[in-house]
C-alpha cells in the first residue's frame, strides 16, 4: 500500500495515530487552534541550520567566515531575532526589511543591503541607521551611495556584486549570475575590473571586496565551485593590475532544498568543505591571502522548517478528466507553482494511515485558472474539512505572498518549547487600511 506516511522528507515530520506532527506538535490540533491557512515554522530546525552553515563555515573557511541569513526568503521581526541570537549576519534587500530587522534590534553593522535599484532615500535611510555593508550593482548606484556618504561625512563600506558569468542550471527566473543577467558588474566583459578602478577612486566610499550569486535551488555543486575559482582568480588579477587586495568575498547563496521524494539530499558543511578546498588551492597557489569568506542562504535555513496547513473546502471530480480538490488558500500564499511549477509534497494531514491513492489537482481560491499549489498527486482521498498539509513551504511563499483577491494572509506560528503566533492572521480591516473612503 503507498501510504501517506512513506512521504515524510525531513526529521521534523512524524505521523501518530494517522496525524501528521510537525516539531512535534499535532497539525491537527494547531489547525484547530489557529484556523487555517496557517504557516507552521519549526524553530530548532532554523537554529540548527543556522549553526550548521556558522560551524562549518568557521571550521573550513576559518575564523571570521559567516553566513549571512538571506531574509527575502522569509522576513519577520523573530527572524533577524533569531539570527541575531545565533550571531549570524543578514542580507536585506529593502527598506521593509531593513525597517524590520531594525525592529528586531538586529545590529545594521552586520546587515548586508542588496538589490539592483536602490533609490536615494533608500540609501539614506540605511546610512542614517548605520548599515554594515552595500551591495553595489552599477555605476549609477556607486555614483549614488558615494554622493550621499561625503554629504553625511561618511566612507561607507561596500562590496561589488559581480556576474561571474555561470550558468547554474536552475529555473532560469532564479539563475543569477550569467554574463547577461539584470544584478551586478561582468567580470568577462572587463567592466568589473573598471568599476573596481572606479569605486577605489571616490573618497565616499570604502571598497571591501566583492559579491556573487549564481542563483537558486541549486543541487549540483559544481557551479559554486567554478563561480568560486573565477571569483577568487579575479581577487588576484586586481591584486596584481591594481594592487588593491579584497578582503571579503560573499559567495552568495543558493543550495537546494529536498522539496520532494526523487530530490537529493543536501550535505551543507560537505558543500562548504568542498568550496573552500577550491578557494584555498587556488589561493595557495596563487600566493594570494584568503578573504573573509562570506555566503547568503536564504532558502535551506527556512525552506524545511516551515509548512502550511490548509483545509480542504470542495472536492470536484470531472468524469472522464480530473479531480480538484479546493483549499481555503493559494497563489496568494504560496504562488510558487504558478510562477515556476514548482514542486511540492501534499498530503491530507489527518488521514496519514490512509493510502496515498487519490490523484487530485490542488486549487487555491483565487479567481485564476492557473492558482494552483500542485498537479496530479496522489493524497488521501479527502472530505470538505480535511486538513491538506504542503510541506516545505519555510521559503519564498509568505515573503511572496499577496492579497490578490483581498485575500487575508495567514498567521505564521513558530513552534518552539511553546507554540506563539510570530505574524498575526491578517483580517478583512487589514487588507482594507490604507484605502481612503471618497
Ligand atoms: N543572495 C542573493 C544576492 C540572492 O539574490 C538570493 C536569492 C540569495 C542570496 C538567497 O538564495 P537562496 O539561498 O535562498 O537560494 N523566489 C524564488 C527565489 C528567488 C531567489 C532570489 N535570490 C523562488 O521562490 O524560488
Amino acid at each position: 500500500m503507498n501510504c501517506q506516511k512513506t512521504k515524510l522528507l525531513h526529521d521534523n515530520l512524524s505521523v501518530k495515530d494517522g496525524t501528521l506532527y510537525f516539531a512535534d506538535y499535532n497539525t491537527t490540533t494547531l489547525a484547530r487552534k489557529y484556523g487555517t491557512p496557517l504557516m507552521l515554522l519549526d524553530e530548532k530546525k532554523i537554529r540548527n541550520t543556522m549553526r550548521i552553515y556558522k560551524n562549518a563555515m568557521e571550521k573550513y573557511f576559518g575564523k571570521g567566515a559567516k553566513p549571512l541569513y538571506a531574509s527575502k526568503a522569509l522576513s519577520f521581526v523573530g527572524i533577524y531575532q533569531i539570527a541575531k541570537e545565533e550571531e549570524i549576519n543578514t542580507d536585506i534587500v529593502s527598506i521593509g526589511e531593513l525597517y524590520t530587522a531594525i525592529k528586531a534590534g538586529f545590529p545594521l553593522e552586520n546587515a548586508f543591503f542588496h538589490g539592483n535599484a536602490k533609490s536615494d532615500s533608500d540609501i539614506e535611510f540605511a546610512i542614517d541607521n548605520g548599515i554594515g555593508y552595500f551591495i553595489v550593482d552599477t555605476y549609477d548606484e556607486l555614483y549614488a551611495i558615494d554622493k550621499i556618504a561625503q554629504k553625511k561625512g561618511v566612507c561607507q563600506k561596500i562590496l561589488l556584486r559581480l556576474t561571474p558569468g555561470i550558468d547554474p542550471h536552475t529555473h532560469s527566473a532564479i539563475a543569477t549570475g550569467k554574463v547577461d543577467s539584470k544584478f551586478g558588474t561582468a567580470i568577462e566583459t572587463g567592466q568589473a575590473l573598471k568599476i573596481v578602478k572606479e569605486a577605489l577612486s571616490l573618497k565616499g566610499i570604502d571598497l571591501r571586496g566583492y559579491h556573487s550569486h549564481i542563483g537558486s535551488q541549486i543541487f549540483d555543486i559544481k557551479p559554486f565551485c567554478d563561480s568560486a575559482d573565477i571569483m577568487i582568480r579575479f581577487v588576484g588579477e586586481v591584486k596584481e593590475t591594481l594592487g588593491f587586495e579584497a578582503e571579503i568575498l560573499n559567495l552568495g547563496g543558493g543550495f537546494g532544498v529536498r522539496y520532494v521524494e526523487s530530490d537529493p539530499v543536501i550535505d551543507y558543511a560537505e558543500n562548504i568543505r568542498l568550496i573552500s578546498e577550491h578557494i584555498k588551492d587556488y589561493c595557495q597557489e596563487n600566493e594570494i591571502e584568503m578573504p573573509t569568506i562570506l555566503m547568503e542562504p536564504g532558502r535551506s535555513i527556512v525552506a524545511d522548517s516551515g509548512m502550511t496547513l490548509y483545509t480542504a473546502l470542495s472536492i470536484k471530480e470531472i468524469d472522464g478528466y480530473k479531480n480538484y480538490v479546493a483549499i481555503d488558500g493559494g497563489m496568494t500564499d504560496n504562488p510558487r507553482y504558478a510562477l515556476y511549477q514548482s514542486s511540492y509534497t501534499v498530503l491530507t494531514s489527518n488521514k496519514m494511515d490512509k493510502e496515498a491513492s487519490y490523484e487530485c489537482t490542488i486549487a487555491g481560491r483565487n479567481c485564476e485558472s492557473g492558482d494552483l499549489i500542485q498537479e496530479n498527486v496522489k493524497i488521501a482521498k479527502p472530505q470538505r474539512g480535511d486538513n491538506i498539509a504542503v510541506l516545505v513551504t519555510g521559503a519564498y511563499n509568505y515573503s511572496m505572498a499577496s492579497n490578490y483577491n483581498r485575500v487575508p494572509r495567514p498567521a505564521v506560528v513558530l513552534l518552539g518549547d511553546t507554540d506563539r503566533v510570530v505574524i498575526k492572521r491578517e483580517t478583512p480591516e487589514d487588507v482594507s487600511r490604507l484605502d481612503v473612503t471618497l
